[in-house]
């Protein structure tokens, strides 16, 4: 079997069992380098024409990242207010913010708007409610581009079946809102959805908004959305996202959008997963193996409260079994479910997986944690959330959030 973490030199200097009992398990270890290269490569989607990457920080939120963005020259999509004043921690420029909220109060919208933070509608309702408390000002517009693509039916967010965006045949209505509210249209923005690894609908998608741009004749920003797949099975070898592909097949797609509007707005892509979920890997303890009605159970501490995807979405990561501090790869295989110490029988990392003979006191190391991972922690069973650690790109390792305590846990009671 291969191993990841040695082939990429994750760790870098540092030893993942010295980690482990520094910082305890189960511990989120993230890589500076890899964060930065796959901002770098997301960043090479367009060279043609104006291009910024919006990072979409619901992915990952640590301010540790958000500054790595901040230094790449990324800017942010913000989904929540929480999720702005997470942007000002760190001193992101309110012009390198979009703001793509979703059923919201005009009072949150109001949060953005007084920092003059573009705010993207998703309704006609919601461009209704903004043009009555903001009329006179600048705003976008989420279109459905009809066509959907993600990993799981949860996760597209476009086409027939969601409850995102302004559909094209509302586009009217939508102009006649903004006519009333004398409310400028000056971006549009669609997301197709989370996780593929094809180009064909994100390109079918893009055309289709652009299309639609030429409804509105005084753009200044379209967004084509994020949503590019990472290889979740990359020891079985799966590849990577063919980035220059897209990047090919856009170009002729936009020189022709260019030619016929006339002039080219700044175009933005927003990426959440690409960016994050290959730069981090959570470390956890093997403390008991038993076998139930002939399934073989690898019972460790990484509980689906540490990392939800498995148990929500039936998402793949790939586990290292690390031993002394180094990927044991060797020795015999047994198929054997990963389960987590939480008291759901849903509480599953992977099932039935060929994985080597692993024993108490191991550590499991699971890959391409970085992307909604820690961003979809919670603390049931009243188990505080786990620390954040990253390898700098100089070798050493610093505690980017630390591990939540019981103290955190009992704060919000009052009696
Ligand atoms: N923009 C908008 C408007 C979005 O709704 C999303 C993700 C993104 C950008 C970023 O998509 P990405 O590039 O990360 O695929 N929790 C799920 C994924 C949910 C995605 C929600 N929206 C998962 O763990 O697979």
């Amino acid at each position: 079997m291969r191993s990841f973490v040695e082939e990429s030199r994750f760790f870098g200097k540092q030893n993942p069992e010295e980690l482990a009992r520094t910082y305890g398990t189960p511990l989120y270890v993230y890589n500076e380098e890899i964060l930065r290269d796959r901002m770098r490569t997301v960043a090479g989607l367009i060279t043609k024409y104006p291009y910024t990457v919006n990072y979409s920080m619901k992915a990952n939120s640590n301010t540790a990242i958000l500054k790595i963005a901040l230094e790449e020259g990324l800017s942010c999509d913000a989904m929540s207010e929480g999720e702005i004043r997470m942007l000002e921690r760190v001193h992101f420029p309110y012009e390198r913010i979009f703001y793509v909220p979703n059923n919201v109060s005009d009072t949150e919208m109001e949060y953005a708007v007084e920092r003059n933070i573009m705010v993207s509608l998703d309704s006609l309702d919601q461009l209704d409610l903004f043009g009555k408390r903001f009329p006179g000002r600048e705003c976008s517009v989420r279109i459905n581009p009809g066509v959907g693509a993600g990993h799981h039916e949860k996760v597209i967010t476009a086409g027939k079946h969601t409850k995102f965006a302004i559909s094209m045949e509302d586009i009217g209505e939508a102009k006649e809102i903004a006519k009333r509210h004398d409310l400028k249209i000056v971006g549009i923005n669609q997301h197709v959805g989370s996780l593929f690894m094809e180009i064909d609908p994100y390109v079918a998608a893009v055309e289709n908004l652009l299309a639609a741009s030429k409804h509105f004749p005084d753009l200044k920003l379209i967004d084509f959305g994020g949503g590019f797949g990472t290889p979740y099975h990359k020891l079985d070898g799966e590849g990577n996202f063919p980035m220059q592909d897209l990047h090919d097949a856009l170009e002729p797609v936009l020189d022709d959008f260019v030619k016929e509007y006339g002039y080219a707005p700044l175009f933005k892509s927003e990426p959440g997963r690409f960016c994050v979920a290959e730069g981090a890997v959570i470390l956890g303890r093997v403390y008991a193996k038993k076998s139930n009605a002939g399934v073989n159970y690898l019972g460790t501490d990484v509980g689906m409260n540490v990392l939800a995807r498995p148990s929500l979405y039936d998402a793949w990561h790939d586990i290292e079994i690390l031993r002394n501090g180094k990927a044991y790869t060797d020795g015999e295989y047994e198929k054997i479910t990963v389960v987590g110490n939480i008291c759901e029988s849903g509480d599953k990392l992977a099932t039935d997986r060929m994985m080597p003979v692993s024993q108490n006191g191991d550590l499991i190391c699971v890959l391409d944690a970085g992307a909604y991972g820690y961003s979809m922690c919670y603390t049931y069973n009243a188990r505080p959330r786990p620390a954040e650690v990253m390898i700098m790109a100089d070798g050493s390792c610093r505690v980017i959030r630390r591990k939540e305590t019981f103290e955190d846990l009992m704060a919000l009671f009052t009696d």
